[in-house]
């Protein structure tokens, strides 16, 4: 197989990964319950996970609260920060991970930009759309449809000058892109376990740069007597036996993502251009590229030939790819692509060149086949590609 769905998640893992597992498995207990050495293991796991995020993300360890996956974390920030009827501001291209919870709640939403390829101007747009009454900003790092990075930075520094907070998901970027909890001063950080940071599905971590109101309510292994959740991180969001066996793959996980420094990005980097230089050569091919704005996630769209079924025939073909709305329709909305839905192919640290051009020779021959059987379609217009 040829996988290139790393966005959904990252299923080639580092061996280290199932192997801390599985040791997990047979030599864990539960952690914070026990003085016995198999329940000081696991809390040692746990610990040493926070230390190792802690690290990486420039965070406290006792910050870094372990989560079920990103959208886990987005609902912890989210249920803390919004209220219903707060007007909240966020990007063009937020996942359904923020857009349904603040849905949910009642929140008026405020689209700030839907710039793509474009942080100066989505900056700016920001800028004009922080006003006295907005109550949180929701910003994603980078785009689970396009890979867009959005300036992230800028909006922060636009929060911090006016005292709002800001949540940052930041499920694409993790591991790939430096992200600083303290320079950010952002209210949450939510980050899935299982793509670029090569844990295993079912683990998240959410920085918090506040305290979180608890999601879920019961037992932490601490102020046992008290009906309340206790009233410091991490255990104010963490009710129930934890995730360990996960935790231990996530922690050799990062341990994978830390000892390849910067070589993921810059292999990444190389991936992304041979991609989007070879769909942008097929013709009736439409591809969304950004040069240096854009990570490893590649959309496009085939004139004449629908998502899905292009996404199929490289299925039968043993390629892996996502097509559709990706759980991201305001993504799509904001980049015109709402109607058709584009493919999308995403790259992580387990792709070759090889397997790139494989990919790029079969997008071409289904759409070559295609191309006999119907009448010259329409080409795509409105989006000029940046390689
Ligand atoms: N949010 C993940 C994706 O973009 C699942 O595919």
């Amino acid at each position: 197989m040829i996988y290139l769905d790393n966005a959904a998640t990252t299923l080639q893992k580092p061996a280290s990964v199932p192997r801390a597992m599985a040791q997990a498995v047979q030599r864990c207990a539960n952690p914070g319950r026990g003085g016995y050495a198999a329940s000081m293991q696991a809390a040692d796991t746990l610990l040493e996970l926070r230390q190792a995020a802690a690290d990486c993300f420039d965070a406290d360890p006792e910050q870094v609260v372990l989560t079920m996956n990103a959208t886990h974390g987005l609902n912890l920030a989210i249920r803390t920060l919004v209220s219903p009827g707060d007007r909240v501001v966020i990007s063009g291209y937020e996942h359904n991970a923020v857009v349904r919870p603040l849905h949910a709640l009642g929140a008026e939403l405020s689209v700030a930009s839907r710039a793509l390829f474009d942080p100066a101007r989505t900056a700016a747009d920001f800028e004009a759309a922080i006003s006295r009454d907005t109550k949180a900003v929701i910003v994603n790092h980078a785009s689970n449809v396009f890979g867009y990075v959005q300036p992230v930075e800028e909006i922060a520094a636009l929060c911090r000058q006016r005292g709002v907070p800001l949540i940052v998901d930041a499920s694409q970027s993790a591991g790939i892109l430096p992200i600083s909890l303290r320079h950010l001063g952002a209210a949450f950080i939510a980050m899935p376990g299982h793509k670029a940071l090569y844990g295993p599905q079912g683990t998240g971590l959410l920085l918090c740069g506040r305290l979180p109101d608890p999601l879920l309510f019961g037992g932490t292994g601490s102020q046992s007597r008290l009906p309340e959740m206790p009233d410091f991180l991490p255990d104010r969001a963490e009710a129930g036996t934890q995730n360990v066996p996960g935790a231990a793959g996530l922690l050799a996980g990062l341990g994978f993502v830390r000892g390849q420094g910067s070589a993921l990005r810059v292999r990444e980097r190389q991936c992304r251009a041979q991609l989007c230089r070879g769909l942008a050569a097929i013709s009736g091919v439409q591809v969304f590229s950004g040069g240096a704005d854009q990570l490893g996630v590649v959309s496009f769209r085939a004139a004449g030939m629908d998502c899905e079924d292009l996404a199929a025939q490289l299925a039968e073909r043993g390629i892996a790819v996502r097509a559709g709305l990706h759980c991201a329709p305001l993504a799509h909305e904001s980049a015109g692509t709402l109607g058709s839905g584009t493919v999308r192919a995403s790259l992580g640290a387990f792709n070759r060149s090889e397997e790139i051009a494989a990919f790029l020779d079969a997008v071409e021959e289904i759409l070559k086949k295609q191309e006999g059987t119907q009448e010259k379609p329409l080409p795509f217009h409105g989006f000029s590609c940046i390689i």
